[in-house]
């Protein structure tokens, strides 16, 4: 499929798919193996991609904004990766015994943040943020984490607080946040530990450490404000934060997952000029295959083996480590994040132009590598700012884009993501005029009503 230039609602073939999904929903909950991907009988199903596209089961061809929700930070069947992994793979994938491979994926992501001392390998982003905050709780001897509303840090129990709500009110008052747990099944006295904060709120941060602050083992945070279209910190927010936690003995774990390798080699900290305690990676460590991670200083880290419990069948698995060895080195040893930094400023100046030509209100959040689109005049600063955007806009733009062959996530919290691939052939030109046609489209249907 090539991109439209009229403004008509194109229509995407979807018999395959219609029949997969009422297959699919037979067995998967939802068709799907992950509620984020369960959209109903608009669910997409997949074949394969190749760079910076992506192809469902119906032949549509999309520019892929999604990759992932990020791991694919070269571009996907990537061949200098998947040719090592697969090298290696015929070696044998699980053992429970650790290879090389294994101890050369760490020292890369040591060699790229320093500050690490120590990292230990998980399968999932989910695994990392949780043994990071065990880790954090074995080193202080407290039990509870503050972590910010809107902030996502996978599925396990304690991560699940005061995550994604459309009614703000759920979060509960502004000066007096609620811990809001999403969904059935998570018991009172694991969210009971997690005090939530709000996202470049220092005064409130300091008033929750005041009060609680020796019972406080870590603070997590999303550097930026991920699941919020990339809200990033406020000047300074991050240094005082650092400060906050090292007045008050407190740890500060840096999740990682979506920024490391992506923002710079050594991820947010590096950007941001902040060393935290313990960090959490995944997602572009391994260019879409499961790796990931979870480190610290020396110090902090010291914890493991002996007193904390740590392991997993699957961690460190050869497909991982192997991803992980040559993901990192590509990224260690070219410019690939270059070009994704300029390929997502080489969009950002094409949609500025589509948006300027129509005098909307809009803010551009986020790194070029990730970031996000919000209609609103004034700068969004926490996960509450993005009620009052016109969210409905973004979608009605979002889902004109999947009929004219860009796929970006049908939500307006989800960021686009780029990848190395995007910065080939005519992907720019395509994005760009792709958004251009579906905001007209969008804009006109709202004249319609
Ligand atoms: C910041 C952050 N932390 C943790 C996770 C969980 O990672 P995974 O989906 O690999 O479990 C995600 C996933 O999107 C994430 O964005």
């Amino acid at each position: 499929m090539t991109a439209e230039s009229t403004t008509r609602s194109p229509q995407l073939a979807r018999a395959r798919q219609t029949a997969m999904y009422q297959r699919a929903s037979q067995s998967l909950p939802g068709g799907t193996n992950s509620n984020f991907r369960a959209w109903g009988d608009a669910t997409i199903y997949v074949d394969r991609g190749k760079g910076g596209d992506v192809w469902d089961i119906d032949g549509n061809r999309y520019v892929d904004l999604r990759m992932g929700y990020g791991p694919v930070i070269l571009g996907h069947n990537d061949e200098r990766v998947d040719d090592y992994v697969n090298e290696r793979m015929r070696l044998g994938v699980s053992f429970s015994l650790t290879s090389e491979d294994e101890v050369r994926a760490i020292e890369l992501l040591k060699e790229l943040n320093p500050w690490v001392g120590k990292a230990r390998m998980t399968v999932s982003g989910t695994e990392a943020t949780m043994h990071a905050m065990r880790v954090a709780r074995a080193y202080t001897g407290r039990n509870k984490i503050v972590k910010f509303e809107g902030q996502y840090h996978g599925v396990h129990d304690y991560a699940l607080i005061s995550v994604l709500p459309n009614d703000m009110n759920t979060l509960g008052d502004a000066d007096n946040p609620v811990g809001l747990a999403w969904g059935r099944g998570i018991p009172e006295a694991v969210a009971n530990t997690i005090v939530p904060a709000r996202y470049n709120n220092l005064d409130l941060l300091r008033r929750l450490f005041e009060q609680q602050g020796e019972d406080i083992a870590a603070i997590i945070v999303e550097p930026v404000l991920g699941n919020a279209q990339g809200i990033m910190p406020k000047p300074g927010f991050h240094q005082a934060m650092r400060a906050l936690t090292e007045e008050f003995g407190i740890l500060l774990i840096f999740d990682e997952v979506k920024t490391g390798f992506r923002f710079a080699k050594g991820g947010a900290a590096e950007y941001f000029g902040i060393t935290p305690d313990i960090a959490t990676y995944a997602k572009a460590m391994g260019n879409g295959y499961p790796a990931a991670a979870f480190g610290g200083r020396d110090e902090v880290m010291s914890v493991l083996p002996d007193k904390v419990s740590h392991g997993g069948t699957y961690a460190g698995n050869r497909v991982a480590a192997s991803a992980a060895v040559k993901t990192l080195e590509i990224l260690r040893d070219t410019d690939a994040l270059d070009t994704i930094r300029q390929t997502g400023e080489a969009i950002q100046v094409g949609i500025r132009g589509r948006l300027d030509a129509k005098g909307l209100a809009y803010q551009l959040t986020g790194h070029p590598s990730m970031f996000g689109i919000m209609f609103t005049e004034t700068v969004a600063s926490e996960y509450r700012d993005w009620a009052a955007t016109d969210h409905a806009l973004y979608d009605a733009i979002a889902v004109g884009m999947h009929a004219r062959g860009a796929m970006p996530e049908p939500d307006s919290r989800e960021p686009w993501f780029m990848c190395e691939a995007h910065g080939k052939g005519d992907t720019v030109d395509r994005v760009v005029s792709i958004f251009g046609d579906s905001l007209d489209a969008a804009l006109e249907a709202r004249v319609r009503g």
